[in-house]
């Protein structure tokens, strides 16, 4: 048996950059023993994020490595990197994690890296997407779990959920219906993942 991954479980690593809500219904899903997984490692690029209380609660190692500190996106990205690299993830999970990452680090792990969005992709990829979703007027709304490639918000899709878009709601009302179908897609996601169900032809994942 391989010792780093007791009962065949895989390692996986999240990125966040905030609060990390996505993170513990992560953290969550694996001590109910619905993902089966261990968590090795919280990496997040600002040392205030409300992260590393989640991490540090459920005995998770947390990395800071802090944009700011870097003088170039170039010396960040390469920090970054030995960070990652040293949790020995087979997966990586951006949840929150609010940068864009560089065309090296994508590669590395390439196939391994997932991404959860508030919108229902390829629609309002980017920033501030539920005010997107508002301001466009859709009367539907949700989130995508999807594969990391080198654009922004554009690999393929894993998991959607949707909502409504309600008459009376604003970038917050929508912001928390949405969140709440995140806390279930995220965990979905990366289940499916550690049990070697997806299978990837080009841009479609199949469920095995
Ligand atoms: C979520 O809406 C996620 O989709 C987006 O950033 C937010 C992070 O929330 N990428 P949290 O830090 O997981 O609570």
């Amino acid at each position: 048996m391989d010792p780093e991954r007791p009962n065949n479980r895989k390692r996986i690593a999240v990125l966040a950059s905030g609060r990390g809500s996505n993170f513990q219904a992560v953290i969550d899903a694996i001590a109910s023993g619905e993902i089966p997984a261990v968590c090795v490692g919280l990496v997040t690029d600002n040392p205030g994020a409300y992260a590393i209380e989640r991490a540090k609660a459920a005995g998770i190692p947390a990395t800071v490595v802090e944009y700011a500190r870097f003088p170039t996106k170039a010396a960040y990205e390469e920090a970054l990197l030995e960070a990652m690299r040293g949790c020995r993830a087979d997966l990586f999970v951006l949840a929150g994690y609010m940068r864009i990452l560089g065309a090296g680090i994508v590669h590395e792990f390439s196939g391994r890296m997932m991404n959860i969005h508030p919108a229902l992709l390829p629609a309002f990829a980017g920033l501030h997407a539920q005010r997107q979703a508002i301001e466009y007027g859709v009367k539907v709304a949700g989130c995508t779990v999807h594969l990391v490639d080198e654009g922004t918000d554009t690999g393929p899709i894993v998991v959607q959920r949707c909502v409504p878009v309600l008459p009376d709601d604003d970038e917050s009302t929508l912001a928390e219906r949405i969140l709440a179908e995140e806390h279930q897609a995220l965990p979905l996601a990366v289940k499916l993942f550690c049990e070697d169900r997806l299978e990837v032809a080009g841009r479609r994942v199949r469920i095995r």
